[in-house]
C-alpha cells in the first residue's frame, strides 16, 4: 500500500459459535469496489484464515449475503461507496438469525429447514409420461407467482426480520414468499398442505407487516405482498369461503 493510498478502515467479525470479536484492518480504496472485493482481499493479503462464502459474484447464487454496517446486504452487488460512512468505515459481520458457523460464514441450515416446514417444495399434478402442461402467463395466479419468483435464497430478508429474531418458530419471509408461488402455481397439487403449513403456530400470521424484507431483498421482491396474500387464503380456508 503506498503511502498517499485511500485506505477503507475495516471491522470484520471474526469467531465461532461460541463467540468471537471484531478485528480491524486497513484496505486500500479501489474505483467500484463491492463489500466482497474488500472482504477477499482482506483474506488474500491480511489474513488466509478469514472464512466467509460466496460463488457467483454477480448476484445470482445467493451465498454472499453478510451484515454490513448493521444491515443485510448482498455483498458482490454492494458497493464500498453506497454504504460506507464518510470516514470510510465499514463494519462486516455474519448475517443475523442464523448461527455462525466461522467469521463471516453462516449455517444456512435453519433457513432452508423453513422452506421445507412451509411446504416450500413443488407436489407435481404429473408424471414425465404425461405432456407438458400448458400455463398461460397472463392468468392472474401466474402473474402472483411470478412476482415471487426470482429468489436467490440468500437469506438477506430472514436477517432483517425482526419477527425472525424473536420467533424461531417462524416460516420467515422467504419460505412463506416460496409458499405463495407455490400456491398460485396451477402445476402444483399441494394447495392443502400449504395452506396448513403456513397456518400453523410459526406461519404467516406471525408476521407484523412493517416490511424490513422487501427494503432489503435485492431482487426487489416483496415477501410482505406474498405473506398477505397468505393471511388472505389461510382466512378463507378456515371460514371455508373456498379458493
Ligand atoms: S413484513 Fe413480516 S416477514 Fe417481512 S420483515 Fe416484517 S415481520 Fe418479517
Ligand atoms: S426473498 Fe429476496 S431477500 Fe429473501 S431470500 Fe429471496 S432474494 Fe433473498
Ligand atoms: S456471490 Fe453469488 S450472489 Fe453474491
Amino acid at each position: 500500500m503506498s503511502s498517499t493510498e485511500r485506505t477503507l478502515s475495516v471491522s470484520v467479525w471474526r469467531g465461532n459459535a461460541e463467540g468471537g470479536h471484531f478485528e480491524d484492518f486497513q484496505v486500500p480504496e479501489r474505483d467500484n469496489q463491492t463489500i466482497l472485493d474488500v472482504v477477499s482481499w482482506v483474506q488474500q493479503n491480511l489474513d488466509p484464515t478469514l472464512s466467509y462464502r460466496y460463488a457467483c459474484r454477480v448476484g445470482m447464487c445467493g451465498s454472499c449475503a453478510m451484515m454490513v454496517n448493521g444491515k443485510p446486504r448482498w455483498t458482490c452487488r454492494t458497493h464500498v461507496g453506497k454504504v460506507a460512512g464518510e470516514d470510510g468505515r465499514l463494519e462486516v459481520a455474519p448475517l443475523r438469525n442464523l448461527p455462525v458457523i466461522k467469521d463471516l460464514a453462516t449455517d444456512m441450515d435453519p433457513f432452508f429447514d423453513k422452506w421445507v416446514e412451509a411446504e416450500g417444495r413443488f407436489h407435481p399434478t404429473r408424471t414425465r409420461a404425461h405432456d407438458v402442461e400448458r400455463v398461460d402467463p397472463h392468468s392472474a395466479a401466474r402473474q402472483k407467482a411470478d412476482a415471487g419468483i426470482e429468489c436467490i435464497n440468500c437469506a438477506v430478508c430472514f436477517a432483517a426480520c425482526d419477527t425472525v429474531a424473536g420467533n424461531s418458530d417462524y416460516l420467515g419471509p422467504a419460505a412463506l414468499n416460496r409458499a405463495w408461488t407455490l400456491l398460485n402455481d396451477v402445476k402444483d397439487a399441494g394447495r392443502q398442505e400449504i395452506i396448513e403449513a403456513v397456518s400453523g403456530s410459526g406461519g404467516c400470521h406471525n408476521c407484523h407487516s412493517q416490511g424490513s424484507c422487501a427494503v432489503f431483498c435485492p431482487n426487489e421482491l416483496s415477501p410482505i405482498t406474498s405473506i398477505a396474500g397468505l393471511k388472505r387464503e389461510t382466512t378463507k380456508a378456515l371460514f371455508g369461503w373456498g379458493g
